[in-house]
């Protein structure tokens, strides 16, 4: 598995859509409406380039802190790509979509809606969407150690964590527009060599130049993994 040049899984934190929105005056659901647009756009552009995984941080285990009405926004939104996922996706190519983060808070709708993308996509063999919905990533690796538990094992090895994740255990990089340079909670456990890389341009400005920039610059880096 060479890691050097190539770029198998990453991670993309969608934010910024707020400020997008407040720049023009708009409400703050409009900002997520354009954010979801570009999740559409990149998850096929992440499809077309031949990445093993993708996964995109789309809600988080805190955002529920936020008012009601951006929240409900969110979900709507996000009901209206589920309606529509199988299609879009499959447009595509043959990706996978797959939902990663707590059921528990999740409308019973909305939980119908993301088995059935994932049934739909399952014997796809392309790139792999993970969507990163009411997910932390503290709470990924709890449920990774009690999983582990309950299943009798007294010694947890890293390796036992990586093979009990949602996602492939190492992210190749992570891509955070909105210029904001920290994680909030995203992937803690595979971050570990990843490659980190910002943007000041807000997500719902992102283009797949913008992706293809960030792969590019990638390549150009030394990763040494505590080697040499
Ligand atoms: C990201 O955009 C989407 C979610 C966190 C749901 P934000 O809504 O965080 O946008 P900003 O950071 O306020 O601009
Ligand atoms: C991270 O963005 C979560 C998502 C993009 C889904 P936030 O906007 O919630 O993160 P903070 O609060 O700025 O750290
Ligand atoms: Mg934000």
């Amino acid at each position: 598995r060479q890691r050097q040049m190539c770029i198998r899984d990453s991670g993309i934190i969608m934010d910024g859509n707020g400020r997008w929105a407040k720049k023009r005056a708009l409400p703050r659901s409009a900002g997520h409406k354009a954010g979801a647009e570009v999740f559409r756009t990149i998850s096929k552009e992440c499809g077309r380039l031949g990445l093993e995984s993708a996964t995109f941080y789309a809600f988080s285990t805190e955002n529920w802190k936020r008012p009601k009405e951006e929240v409900d926004a969110i979900m709507r939104l996000f009901k209206d790509y589920l309606l529509e996922a199988k299609s879009d996706i499959t447009a595509a190519g043959d990706m996978k979509m797959k939902f990663i983060g707590e059921r528990d808070g999740m409308s019973k709708e909305l939980l119908e809606l993301m088995d059935e993308a994932e049934e739909d996509t399952s014997e796809h063999c392309g790139t792999t969407i993970y969507l990163a919905v009411n997910y932390g990533g503290r709470l990924e690796i709890c449920d990774a150690v009690n999983k582990l538990i309950a299943e009798g094992k007294t010694n947890i090895t890293e390796k036992d964590i990586s093979d009990n994740i949602f996602t492939p255990p190492e992210c190749d990089l992570i891509i955070r527009p909105s210029g904001e340079q920290r994680l909030s909670n995203f992937m803690l456990w595979q971050v570990s060599y990843a490659e980190m890389w910002f943007t000041d341009k807000l997500w719902p400005d992102f283009k797949p130049a913008d992706l293809h920039k960030a792969i590019i610059d990638f390549q150009n880096r030394g990763r040494r993994f505590g080697g040499v």
